[in-house]
């Protein structure tokens, strides 16, 4: 194959002088060699993806005759396949039986691991880790890879403050700086340095744009805002992903300014290639072509025509390209350069890849066994769920618990395999992770555990059914809830403390699971208050892939461990966490509402012009009759078995220059009982701008490790780019003024600085 290709490099070389490119880098010679050969037909199927289905569909189709439509040249990639044996069948139909043996691109949804899961995104972003990140990215490539995929559609990086959205589970939280420093460690960790690799794949940054600001919290819903808030609050985590490498982009279900995103010109090509030179392929995700039918954008040739040239280039699973495109172009309303624009990119990326080299380069049926769930890859997944924990309360310090005390342990995710991964990990197995019962018992031989269900996840039936659609996630017991109850409260008589595994089901979350009510399902609060009414000390551990409202739990003398939907290792990690083996550390990366009537609340926020007082209600300022402005649990916060103080915060200077940057120390000292990690954090606050600033805004952060009783002076560089904005020309600026730096363990730090830009 390479020979062929270099065979044409001379004619390639001549053709780039004469060839229009609407893209930024310059042309590979052998992909322009290709294009020249291939006829309408050819390049118009290189812009068809499908799925054969079998795996899990995240949709109401399934692409159908998916072999004959390859044999026919109608297919550039498909996804939804895997095991290195199906997927060099299809190569080989691709390679061997089409006129011009282009291989197939092979895609995959690997959100958090592949079959070595790890804790769901917004819990691994609660580790504030970003080499761990990488890390676990790099993993799922491995194993992906090993498995035939070269493509996956991750990562998520919607910014989401609405936590009744069901995929906030699936990103980084609400803020854009963490969410940028996450998307580049997960593009790095997919695609490395070099992609011709047999363990790297194409990363996909989604869903452009502005997915996670849906109306209401509701799926697919339309979003609507300000082109300021867009770029200073929205934009920033996909520009990063791009700016790291990302190759390939997925336009999102929703709206943006009225146009949705498939078709939006502004958005795939004024903004995306023209202001941010991204030169990869866009994806359209699943149907969402077809569905701006239903949106109201007109018929299938319609849409089609408006998304290709809006600047969409890869149609998933509709068929709206292969079936209308050629038409379009008779009728003189897509050009063939257009057409041949989007076949270039997707060539482009099978040349990156090194395809072209290889089709079979991931197909090697010995590497998955090499490669896949490997005991240092579960190593990594047990680290990682031990860090995405974030310890909310500790009541009298009542953990980590004793390696030889009597536990009863309940609770309807207490010993429950189906629920430990989480939410969207199609490639995983639930059966091989382990349940909280079965960690405890391999970290704590010698603790006296009782296990009682204790309440069903739900006791609604019609319910049940619809989260149960990928398996059995909510499952009610044949026995009463009251006999349930009474075992658990029975089990708990003998014990010196009740560990309570409780919260949502995995599949409560994620796509399609928006929720209005987000507090824990009544049958378990049931449950909760009738432990602590035993005067046993309690322990929650709550699972959810969002942030939930437990204004009533926080008000109950129990600790609370959130645990997310931990993965693979669950089991493992809570029994680390919950007897010392690991000081928790994770921290919320998105803050958890009072009600849900508070939403959307973030940590920044702005001021208005009547700011609420900091205590009593007054009239006519911004605030509520019924609850207080700040969050229950703000952005940022998560305590340890240690505490932490900060003290000494320090500028290098009380004024700086445009372009300067500035250096911020602090000294944090262990002063409890563990050693521990921190998340030091650092928010600034401009005081005077041309568009109202948020009242504070992350924009910095280290993870220290401090053995107890240890200071270290920690050092976090506040750069140039730090102070600037988009301004309301949209221009980066920073404008000269006072700023104010805030330090501490959470989003409410209070050890204050301030400096100037001249
Ligand atoms: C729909 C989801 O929105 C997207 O995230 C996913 O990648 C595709 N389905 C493909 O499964």
């Amino acid at each position: 194959m390479k020979n062929k290709f270099n065979k044409l490099v001379l004619l390639a070389a001549i053709l780039c002088f004469s060839s229009t490119f609407a893209q930024n880098r310059a042309p590979i010679p052998e992909v322009e060699a290709l294009l020249k050969k291939m006829t309408l037909e050819e390049k118009i199927g290189q812009l068809n993806l499908l799925t054969p289905g079998g795996g899990v569909a995240t949709g109401s189709v399934v692409s159908k005759n998916v072999e004959e439509k390859i044999k026919a040249g109608n297919v550039g990639g498909l996804f939804g396949v895997t095991g290195p044996d199906k997927i060099r069948k299809a190569q080989e139909i691709a390679v061997k039986k089409t006129r011009l043996g282009i291989p197939l691109l092979i895609g995959s949804d690997i959100i958090h691991g592949y079959k070595t899961t790890f804790p769901i995104p917004l819990g691994l972003s609660s580790s504030w880790d970003m080499e761990l990140i990488e890390k676990t990215a790099q993993i799922a490539a491995q194993e992906a890879t090993a498995d035939g995929i070269n493509w996956n559609f991750s990562p998520m990086v919607d910014i989401a403050r609405d936590p009744r959205w069901g995929r906030i589970s699936e990103g980084a939280g609400e803020d854009p700086y963490l969410g940028s420093a996450i998307a580049k460690a997960m593009v790095t960790g997919y695609q490395q340095s070099d992609l011709t690799e047999e363990n790297t794949m194409i990363a996909t940054v989604k869903h452009f744009a502005l997915y996670g600001a849906s109306e209401g919290g509701r799926d697919y819903n339309t979003t609507d805002m300000s082109r300021t808030k867009m770029f200073n609050e929205y934009l920033p985590p996909y520009k990063a992903a791009i700016d790291a490498g990302a190759e390939s982009v997925m336009s999102s279900f929703n709206d943006v300014d009225g146009v949705p995103a498939s078709g939006n010109k502004w958005l795939l090509t004024d903004l995306l290639r023209e202001r941010w030179g991204f030169d990869g392929f866009v994806v359209s995700d699943y149907t969402s072509v077809n569905e701006m039918i239903a949106h109201g954008m007109g018929d299938l040739q319609a849409v089609s025509t408006l998304s290709i040239n809006a600047g969409l280039d890869m149609d998933m699973v509709g068929e709206g390209f292969l079936t209308t495109l050629k038409k379009s172009l008779d009728e003189g309303k897509v050009s063939e350069e257009t057409i041949t624009t989007a076949c270039r990119r997707i060539l482009e990326a099978k040349y990156k890849l090194g395809l072209f080299d290889d089709p079979y380069k991931y197909s090697d049926s010995k590497r998955p066994k090499r490669d896949i769930l490997t005991a240092a890859n579960k190593k990594v997944a047990r680290e990682a769920a031990c860090k995405s924990f974030v310890l909310l309360k500790n009541e009298n310090n009542i953990l980590p618990l004793a390696k030889n005390a009597k536990i009863a342990l309940v609770g309807p995710l207490a010993d429950n395999k189906n629920n430990m991964l989480g939410t969207w990990a199609p490639t995983g197995d639930p059966q091989l992770s382990t349940p909280i019962l079965e960690g405890l018992k391999n970290v704590a031989p010698n603790a006296q555990i009782t296990y009682s269900k204790g309440a069903n996840i739900s006791n609604d039936t019609a319910y049940a059914k619809k989260i149960n659609v990928f398996g059995p996630r909510i499952e009610i017991s044949k026995e009463t809830p009251e006999a349930l109850l009474e075992e658990a409260l029975t089990n708990a008589k003998n014990a010196d403390v009740i560990v309570a595994v409780v919260g949502e089901a995995s599949e409560m979350s994620g796509e399609s699971s928006s929720r209005t009510d987000i507090s824990i399902p009544d049958s378990q609060k049931k449950l909760i208050n009738k432990l602590v009414e035993t005067g046993k000390p309690v322990v929650l551990v709550l699972m959810s892939g969002r942030p939930l409202v437990i204004t009533d739990e926080l008000n109950l003398p129990v600790s609370i461990l959130q645990i997310w939907h931990p993965g693979i290792e669950a089991g493992n990690a809570v029994a680390d966490v919950l007897f010392g083996d690991y000081n928790p550390s994770g921290k919320l990366t998105a803050s958890w509402p009072q009600n849900v009537g508070q939403i959307p609340v973030y940590h920044s926020m702005k001021t208005t012009g009547r700011p609420a007082p900091s205590t009593a209600f007054l009239k006519f300022k911004s605030q509520y009759l019924d609850a207080p402005n700040a969050p229950a649990l703000a952005f940022g916060y998560g305590l340890s078995y240690t505490t932490f103080e900060y003290k000494n915060l320090q500028l290098n200077t009380a004024n700086i220059e445009q372009g300067d940057d500035l250096t911020v120390t602090v000294d944090v000292t262990n002063t409890g009982d563990y050693d521990g990690e921190e998340v030091v954090q650092l928010y600034l606050h401009d005081l005077v701008r041309s568009l109202t600033p948020p009242m504070r805004t992350l924009k910095g952060f280290h993870k220290v490790f401090l053995k107890k009783g240890e200071t270290k002076n920690v050092t976090l560089t506040l750069k140039a780019d730090d102070l600037k904005f988009y301004n309301g020309s949209l221009e980066f600026i920073a404008e000269p003024g006072e700023f104010e730096v805030f330090v501490g363990g959470n989003s409410n730090a209070s050890l204050k600085e301030t400096f100037t830009l001249n």
